[in-house]
Formats: C-alpha cells, sequence, structure tokens
C-alpha cells in the first residue's frame, strides 16, 4: 500500500472516531488510541509533505489571518419572526391554519443562544464556513470552524449545499476554560462569537466549540426537503442535530415547551423554534422582507440583562469574611426588580475589570441573588472599585486569606458576632428558637453577648431587657437553650460556623472524626481524605481550629462536646474513586454504591486527590490523566478482589 493509500485510510479512522466521539458522543476508544493513530498521519504528512483535505490535522489551525474575507451566501438568510406568550403563539398559530385551510404539522427546536454559522459544501468537501452578517453577506470563517471537531470535513452527499447551524460554547466547556483563563469570557454567547471571530485560529481551537445544525439553506437550489427529512439529512450527512417534536396540535407543543428545563441543559437557549413542517404550506405561507411567515421563535425571559453599577459596599459575615455586594440602578430580569448583585471577592472584581459607574452584565439562575458577569460598556468617569483595609463592620485591619480578605476582630466586630449568632441558633445548627436578626443585635448591645456559648449563662433576669422577651418567650428560650446541650455533633460542627462547612460538610466530617477533638487533631492531609472535601475546606477547617480552639474549650466547660459514632471502617474508607470507561458487569451506579458503602467515595474528576481509577472498556482522558499522575488504576476483577478482602 502506497503512502497516500495510507494516508486515506487512517483520515477516514481518525474522522470515523472522531464523529463517534463528538458527534455521537458515544467514543469507542481511549484517546490514546486515538493519539497514536493521529501521530502516525502526522508523520505520515510530515514525510509525503501532503495534506489532504479531509485530515483531522486541519483543525488546528496555523499563522493567524490577516483579515477575513467575505462570503456571498448561496441564498440568502432570513431571520424569525418572534413571540413573547402563548397567546401571541397561539394567535400565530391560527394564522396559519385560516392560511391553509388545515393545522399544519409543525416541529419544535431549541432556539440556541450562539452564532449562526453556514457551511458551504461542493463535491462533499468543506469548502466555506461563514458568518450569517447581514443576512446576504458575511465574514468566511471557514478555519475557524474547522477547529470545531463535531463539524464534519467532507459528507456524502456530493452537491452543492450551504447548511446552517448554531455556533455554541457549552456551559461545561465555558466554566473550564474561566477556571484558568485571565479575563473571563461573560457568557456563551459572548465565547463564542469572540471565538469564532477571531483571527487567531489557535485561540478559535482552545474554546472547544460545538455547531448544531437546523437548516439546510440551500441544496442545488432552493431546499425542498420538509423540516423533519433536513434534520434526517443532516444526521445523515453526520452534522450534530436537534429536533424535538412534532405535532399538529398547537397545545401539545406548547405543553413541550412547558416542559423544557433551561437549567439542565448544558448550553444556553433562549427561546424555542416553531417551524412549518410540509414544503407545499410553506411555500402557500411564504415570506416577509425579513422572516419566513411558517417559522416564529418562542422566547423565553431574559435571564440576563445589563445595568448600571452605582457603587460596592463590603459586608462582613459569620466567619469575618468580607463580600462585595454591587449595588445596582434598579432595573427588570425575570419578572423582578433587579438592585443587588453578588461579585465574589476582591480579585473577582480585578479580572472582571468590573468598575463603579460602568455598565454590568447581570445574570439570573434559579433563584439566587444575581450575579455580575462582566463590563458591558466601560463609563469615562469610571471609578476603581478600592480594596478595603479595614473592615466596614468595626474598623479593624483586614489580613488576606487565599482569594478572599477577613476581619480578625472575632470577638468584637458587631455584624459578625451578630450573624455568627443567629447562625449558631439556626434550626439546622443548635435549634435555639427566637433568636432573629433583630434579638441577637439585641443580645449584643444590651447584653454584651460577645460569643454563642455566653447563651448558656444568660437568665430571666437578663432577657428582661431584650424587646419582646415576655416570660413566655423567656421560658421558652430558656428552655431551648438547655436542650441545645444535647444536640448532635453534626449539628454542633455546622453551628460553629468555620468557613466552608455547612450543612452536609459537618455530617461528612462528622462521621469521619466522630469527635470534636479528633476533627480538632485532624491536618489537611487527613482532612482531604473525607469524601467531597477538598483543599480550600481542608484550609478553612485547620485555620479555624488552629484561630479558636479557645471557643470549642468553652463549649466543653458548658458540658457541648457531643459525640458519633464513626461510619464504619470498610476496605476503601477515606479513599477517593474515579469511575471511568464501561465495567464489564457493574454499572455505574452499582460501582458507586459499592464503593460508598465500604467508606470510600467517587469523584468527578481525576486529581492529584484521587487515590484509585476503576476503569473500564473505552475508558477515555480520565484514564489518560491517571497514568499521567501516576495514580493506581484497576479493572472490575480487581475491584472485587478488593472488596472480598
Ligand atoms: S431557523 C429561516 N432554528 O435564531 C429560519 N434559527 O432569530 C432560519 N437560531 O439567525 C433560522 N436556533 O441564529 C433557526 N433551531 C433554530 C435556531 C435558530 C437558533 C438563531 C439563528 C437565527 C436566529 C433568528
Amino acid at each position: 500500500m502506497d503512502e497516500l493509500e495510507k494516508m486515506r485510510l487512517l483520515i477516514d479512522k481518525l474522522n470515523d472516531l472522531a464523529y463517534k466521539y463528538y458527534v455521537l458522543d458515544a467514543p469507542v476508544v481511549s484517546d490514546k488510541e486515538y493519539d497514536a493513530l493521529y501521530d502516525e498521519l502526522v508523520a505520515l504528512e510530515k514525510s509525503t509533505g501532503v495534506t489532504l483535505d479531509n485530515s483531522p490535522t486541519r483543525r488546528v489551525g496555523g499563522e493567524p489571518l490577516k483579515e477575513f474575507a467575505s462570503h456571498t451566501h448561496l441564498r440568502r438568510l432570513y431571520s424569525l419572526d418572534k413571540c413573547n406568550s402563548y397567546d401571541e403563539l397561539r394567535a400565530w398559530f391560527a394564522k396559519l391554519q385560516n392560511a391553509l385551510g388545515y393545522a399544519p404539522a409543525c416541529t419544535l427546536e431549541y432556539k440556541l443562544d450562539g452564532l449562526t454559522i453556514c457551511l458551504t459544501y461542493r463535491g462533499g468537501k468543506l469548502v466555506t464556513g461563514a458568518t450569517r452578517g447581514n443576512g446576504e453577506t458575511g465574514e468566511k470563517v471557514t478555519e475557524q470552524v474547522m477547529t470545531v471537531r463535531s463539524v464534519p470535513l467532507t459528507i456524502p452527499y456530493d452537491g452543492e449545499i450551504e447548511v446552517q447551524g448554531e455556533g455554541i460554547m457549552r456551559i461545561s466547556a465555558l466554566n473550564k476554560y474561566n477556571e484558568t483563563a485571565a479575563v473571563p469570557l461573560k457568557n456563551p454567547r459572548n465565547a463564542v462569537a469572540g471565538a469564532i471571530r477571531n483571527l487567531d485560529v489557535r485561540e478559535t481551537a482552545k474554546r472547544n466549540l460545538d455547531i448544531i445544525f437546523y437548516n439546510v439553506n440551500y441544496m442545488d437550489g432552493d431546499c425542498k426537503l420538509t423540516q423533519t427529512r433536513q434534520i434526517e439529512f443532516l444526521k445523515n450527512n453526520r452534522f450534530k442535530t436537534g429536533m424535538l417534536f412534532k405535532s399538529d396540535d398547537i397545545e401539545k407543543i406548547i405543553a413541550e415547551i412547558d416542559k423544557v428545563d433551561r437549567a439542565s441543559l448544558d448550553f444556553a437557549i433562549d427561546g424555542m423554534v416553531i417551524k412549518v413542517d410540509d414544503c407545499a404550506a410553506r411555500a402557500v405561507l411564504g415570506y416577509t422582507d425579513k422572516f419566513p411567515k411558517w417559522a416564529i421563535a418562542f422566547k423565553f425571559e431574559a435571564e440576563e440583562t445589563t445595568t448600571e453599577l452605582l457603587d460596592v459596599v463590603w459586608q462582613v459575615g459569620k466567619t469575618g469574611k468580607l463580600t462585595p455586594l454591587a449595588i445596582l440602578e434598579p432595573v427588570e430580569l425575570c419578572g423582578a426588580t433587579v438592585k443587588r448583585a453578588t461579585l465574589n471577592n476582591y480579585g473577582d472584581i480585578q479580572r472582571k475589570d468590573v468598575t463603579i459607574g460602568s455598565r454590568v452584565f447581570i445574570r439570573r439562575s434559579n433563584d439566587v441573588i444575581p450575579e455580575i458577569l462582566g463590563v458591558a460598556q466601560q463609563a469615562e468617569d469610571a471609578r476603581e472599585i478600592a480594596k478595603p483595609e479595614i473592615c466596614p463592620g468595626c474598623g479593624s485591619e483586614v489580613y488576606e486569606e487565599g482569594a478572599h480578605l477577613f476581619c480578625p476582630n472575632f470577638y468584637g466586630c458587631r455584624p459578625q458576632v451578630i450573624a455568627r449568632l443567629v447562625y449558631f441558633c439556626a434550626k439546622e445548627c443548635m435549634d435555639i428558637e427566637g433568636v432573629s436578626q433583630k434579638t441577637a443585635e439585641q443580645l449584643y448591645d444590651k447584653l454584651g453577648v460577645r460569643e454563642a456559648s455566653e447563651l448558656y449563662g444568660l437568665t430571666a433576669d437578663d432577657l428582661g431587657k431584650i424587646d419582646g422577651f415576655k416570660q413566655k418567650k423567656t421560658e421558652n428560650f430558656l428552655a431551648a437553650v438547655q436542650s441545645s446541650k444535647s444536640a448532635d455533633l453534626p449539628h454542633f460542627l455546622n453551628a460553629l460556623g468555620i468557613d466552608n462547612v455547612g450543612r452536609k460538610t459537618a455530617k461528612d466530617l462528622a462521621e469521619y472524626f466522630g469527635s470534636v477533638d479528633a476533627l480538632a487533631a485532624a491536618d489537611a492531609e487527613t482532612l482531604v481524605k473525607v469524601p467531597d472535601i477538598g483543599e480550600i475546606v481542608a484550609q478553612s477547617i485547620t485555620e479555624y481550629f488552629a484561630r479558636h480552639s479557645e471557643v470549642v474549650a468553652r463549649f466543653k466547660e458548658i458540658g457541648i462536646n457531643p459525640v458519633c459514632e464513626k461510619r464504619s471502617g470498610g476496605v476503601f474508607d477515606g479513599l477517593k474513586f474515579v469511575l471511568t470507561g464501561t465495567l464489564p458487569t457493574l454499572s455505574r451506579d452499582e460501582a458507586r454504591a459499592k464503593i460508598e458503602a465500604a467508606g470510600g467515595a467517587v469523584m468527578s474528576s481525576v486529581s492529584k486527590l484521587t487515590d484509585i481509577v476503576l476503569a473500564g472498556e473505552s475508558a477515555g482522558y480520565k484514564l489518560e490523566k491517571a497514568r499521567a499522575l501516576g495514580k493506581k488504576i484497576i479493572d472490575e476483577t480487581e475491584f472485587l478482589n478488593m472488596l472480598n478482602t
């Protein structure tokens, strides 16, 4: 076999493997095997000096481009009409039904929130990738598009064709990128637009983009396929697609839209698209000068908007941590008026280059207080956000630990002490009813309470000085204080208010160590052996006991020193596992249950904290990483043997 033929075979094999991995999401070989074949191809290309058109080595990007050339679409691209309510959607459908004389079957798809990408193929080869531009002419971004691994460089169909899809950056890919990025990406849409419209193609390649296709815009003339057929055609030609549902009953379509849970998707959508399936019906309905009358976008409420950042105030929490709170020009978002947003810490402010007076992007996810994603526009007279040197609650000089600033005034910083008192008494902590923010303020101001253990020395006379503490309430409170002495270890550990230790972690710690003394004596190395505890949490715990051992001692004097049964000493006690690949007999859930029952824990990714990797068939990247880190790797047989010993 000559070298060229060898190259062709290798390329076919590699492209097929990439299709299974990136499009079907069903890898059949490990990354290592893929890499070996890839390296073989690179060597052949070097020795022959030939790189074939569909070679995957073309995907990595070369020298930066000088400028974007323009591309005229084979057929103009239309945009979509939109509606914001089910009633508008019903009205749209009724109009179609009127015009056609029957209820047309419609397809339902996600409205992906990314960047339109059009690909032209000729003779089965990808010839151009382009942005939408003004619909007639866009920018050529062929090399950028080629970095997207799920895009086929060659397809079986060999006529002239233009397919349209949405370039997206998955939320998981974005989060991963932001973990180490000097300047974090603000949102998936900006992330993909910035990556595709980047002249340095190697940068594009780093973003791990994806394109999901939904339209055959041109197929040796106007495309005459129904929407369902278009998706089928795209699938058969190895494009990534996604259609959800088809019905001629608008109520069924609405019910389907209602089921969509945006938060559960790994990509951003800003609505749903409803399209008449049939071509003859489409022809009857026609187009306006902007959009087809046979399709409509049902827009979801925006989760993101911009507004002016008016000020930043620093709040002191129960651990003494200072958190910046952004004060915003009030703005409507998801049906609520947003006036405040979080910024995580000073480093976060710097990374996002947030300044007072600038317009910022804010996003609301679920019900939590909105987050500032980045700056939309810097104001000319923008003011830098100063890094506080003193605590806003008490004026003490703050100190830095990791990414955060802390107030050291444990007993004298009013907001800090009050927050700690309220937290200590909460239901999921010591469950002492009646200590609201207001009561805690009076405990601090009128009775001089500076620390939770002092609650146990309060008398009815003392409490008489606090507003609202009549006889009954006082009795109840004193009784609640007394009975809290028998709180169990998980509740007590939670009540201490250690930074980064919440209810779940407190329970894990209690079951692992069995007593406060054992926990206090543990070093970071021991702590990270506890399931779900990483280095940051471990550090918070050791810091707490190093600084505040006297707190625990005082509780002991009062008689609060709960212990609990340690979780059984299983064979995997304290070991952290990662599962990868398909095991011959056990499902993932079964393997996980066995590990946990034996005292081990399962982590999602391989890191230095991993102890054992349980690998099955077609294990991929995780296995490679485990090897690179020199981790213990076992198969199912070995795993079962270990369990039985
Ligand atoms: S179809 C003739 N389908 O939305 C209809 N567009 O507002 C052509 N988009 O420019 C578009 N998801 O970038 C269609 N499932 C989907 C879509 C979708 C996202 C974008 C696309 C288009 C814009 C129109």
